[in-house]
């Protein structure tokens, strides 16, 4: 979008301006009807008042604060930032410095970053806000350009497709998930190598990857390598996100990043084929899962080979990309937390005891709720969402132009509203339930996240499979502040080679019932 247009379509608080144009292009006839005891000279007056508070409240709050145009300098300099440091660390810079909405630019479009909770609640429950921005060579790159459902822009056929999501993701799906996620847990626990020196990140993304094949797919997978080709991908798509055209206009780039993505697909695509040759060759079909379900839609001509591709892909990334760093934080800070740790073995050894977990444990467990709750507050994977005005609309007085894009920075809203001890970790904090519009890790709304009661499932399960067994020992000194992090499209711990060996963790086994480690 051109620059300067963007700036001269700034936005302004709605108020007086409005009612003054109203008044002054008012026609005699119609003022004659509706007000027939206003004389001219109290209506000029009312006129005068209106022009004057207008003028008081232009100096007052012109536009959304953040930094100045300053002849394109603004613009790109916000948009440097960035991409120099990320979207999570630029979003919570800005909001820092300016407050909790706040106008910046992305690759010069106008770009509202909100982390005041009505502003938030309004986008979420708002339908003209389910789409989300982002390159658009950028997407078609990774193949999410109107594919999918995470990116895709294309609203119609978004809407389709999250039915599929939402019936694998709900219902009797979410039945079968404590006894996949528990028996997958402790398949990968029972082939550890060794104790002393865990790859706990390694393990809980094969873990995820298992549970989401078992769930969504079910064909035979070598979760290994299919999980290197995840990392990639997903290293390319934030690499590629709101990167400018011009970037795509190097072959050697695209080509890497073209590479990195393709390499995944055609694995998706393979284990697609699979799924369908089962089904060719199976006398019945019982369990017809999310992949099944989009291998008829595309018999039917519902949807295309490219998109049953796409949300395969996606749904097999979803988990390893958030719920497993979740995991690993959540490891970090219950040995932080040693008080806590006690709390949460205390209630898993009453409600499940030397059995395994089952469904219906599963609201019992308070304590694990109210902790798996306060991490995702305290230190969030994924702490923003990106959206689109789909029309004009008015925010918090602000007016929003259509085509406008939305940050929620629902990391530093959980940390600045509503809470009493908004900056430390304690389970004080969830002691009453928080009202929706304050907590939203997963969004909510129409275009929230969808897997959302099956990640809170999965991590349930896994973590009380994982700790009722061993007590999880990180590197000594080794703590969510001193730990190398990166917030980019998510907040992840810095896995160079140098600093992987610091991520392992010792696991203690544990003698279940009076929780001492053996
Ligand atoms: C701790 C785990 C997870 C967290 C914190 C998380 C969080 C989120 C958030 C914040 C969004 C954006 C919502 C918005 O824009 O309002 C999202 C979207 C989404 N999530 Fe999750 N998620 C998690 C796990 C999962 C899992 C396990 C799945 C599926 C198996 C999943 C599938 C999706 C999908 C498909 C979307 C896009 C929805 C759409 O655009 O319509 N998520 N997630």
């Amino acid at each position: 979008m051109d620059l300067i247009s963007a700036c001269e379509r700034a936005m302004t608080p709605v108020g007086l301006d409005d009612m003054v144009a109203d008044l002054a292009t008012m026609s005699p006839n119609a003022t004659a009807v509706g007000s027939p005891g206003i004389s001219v000279a109290t209506r000029l007056l009312i006129l005068l008042i209106c022009v004057l508070l207008a003028a008081w409240s232009h100096t007052d709050k012109k536009t959304v604060p953040g930094p100045s145009f300053c002849l394109g300098l603004g613009p790109l300099l916000s948009y440097v930032r960035f991409i120099w440091t990320g979207i999570g660390t630029a979003s919570n810079y800005y909001n820092n410095k300016y407050g909790d909405i706040v106008r910046v630019w992305i690759n010069g479009e106008e770009t509202l970053v909100l982390s005041r909770a009505s502003a938030v609640h309004h986008v979420l429950k708002n339908g003209n806000y389910t789409s989300r921005f982002g390159s658009k060579q950028g997407l078609s790159c990774i193949g999410m350009n109107k594919r999918g459902i995470i990116f895709n822009n294309n609203v119609e056929l978004w809407k389709k497709i999250r039915t599929y999501f939402s019936k694998a993701l709900t219902g009797p799906g979410l039945q079968q998930t404590v006894e996949v996620s528990v028996s997958a847990t402790q398949t990968h626990l029972d082939d550890l190598d060794g104790l002393g020196h865990v790859d706990v990140l390694s393990l809980l993304r094969c873990t995820v990857v298992n549970i989401s094949n078992r769930l969504f797919l079910d064909v035979p997978v070598s979760e290994k390598e299919l999980l290197l080709k995840i990392l990639k991908y997903f290293d390319t798509w934030q690499t590629v996100l709101i990167k400018p055209d011009v970037y795509f206009k190097f072959d050697w780039i695209h080509q890497r990043h073209k590479t990195a993505a393709q390499e995944l697909q055609d694995a998706i695509e393979s284990l697609v084929e699979q799924k369908r040759r089962d089904m060719e060759q199976a006398d019945k079909l019982d369990n017809i899962n999310f992949t099944a379900e989009l291998i008829f839609a595309q018999n039917h001509g519902e949807l295309s080979a490219e998109n049953v591709r796409q949300c395969v892909l996606e749904v097999v990334i979803a988990a390893p990309d958030t719920l497993s760093i979740s995991l690993f934080f959540m490891l970090l800070l219950l040995k932080q937390n040693p008080d806590v740790e006690l709390q949460l073995l205390q209630g898993i050894d009453t409600v499940v005891g030397e059995r395994q977990l089952q469904n219906g444990d599963l609201q019992k467990l308070q304590v694990l709720e109210s902790f798996i709750n306060e991490c995702l507050r305290f230190h969030p994977v994924v702490d923003f969402t990106m959206r689109r005005a789909l029309s004009d609309d008015i925010i918090d007085g602000y007016r929003v132009p259509k085509g406008t894009n939305i940050i929620l920075n629902t990391g530093r809203m959980h940390r600045t509203e509503f809470f009493l001890k908004a900056n430390e970790f304690s389970l004080e904090n969830f002691e009453k339930n928080a009202p929706r519009r304050y907590f939203q890790p997963f969004g909510s709304g129409p275009r929230s996240c969808v897997g959302k009661h099956i990640a809170m499932v999965m991590m349930k399960s896994i973590l009380v499979t994982l700790l009722s067994q061993y007590s999880v020992c990180p590197h000594e000194g080794l703590t969510l502040d001193c730990l190398p992090q990166t917030n980019n499209l998510s907040q992840q711990p810095v896995e160079h080679q140098q600093e992987a060996d610091h991520l392992s963790m010792r696991f203690l086994p544990r003698q279940r019932g009076s929780w001492q480690t053996l």
